[in-house]
């Protein structure tokens, strides 16, 4: 898939997103090494704390179905800024994509992209444990 093929599975999620509460959609595409995509949206609750983001959603898709291996994450919005992952996804991804490329698009569907390592730096990892 082609990163503007990405882009859009990753925009076209934001219909699917679930947020009567934030008003605050967001869609994620994640590409792994094969080239599968898994995609995912943000799934509010009325507890609050019980949400999901869109990126947690994706990559946890990928996992229960056998992936492991992940290159890149999309991460769309609508808003003015770029949509970046919030510090609990950055962790997430770590354990399983220290490397990952994350591109963030804002709601015009300009992109801006990270290494997470630079949006996580000094992460918790395994070699801590
Ligand atoms: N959200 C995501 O889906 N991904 C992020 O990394 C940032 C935040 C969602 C969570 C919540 O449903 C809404 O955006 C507002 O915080």
């Amino acid at each position: 898939m082609t990163l503007n093929e990405l882009k859009a599975a990753a925009v076209s999620m934001l219909d699917r997103a679930y947020c009567p509460y934030s008003h605050f959609p967001v869609g994620a595409a994640l590409e792994c090494a094969d080239g599968t995509v898994f995609t995912g949206c943000n799934i509010e609750n009325a507890a609050y704390p019980v949400g999901i983001c869109a990126e947690r959603t994706a990559m946890s898709k990928a996992i229960s179905e056998g992936h492991r291996d992940f290159v890149r994450i999309v991460i769309a919005g609508r808003s003015e800024d770029y949509c970046v992952p919030c510090g609990m996804c950055r962790q997430f991804m770590k354990e399983f994509a220290p490397e990952i490329e994350v591109v963030c698009l804002n709601g015009k569907g300009e992109a801006k992209t990270f290494a997470l390592a630079e949006l996580l730096p000094y992460g918790f990892d395994h070699s801590f444990l």
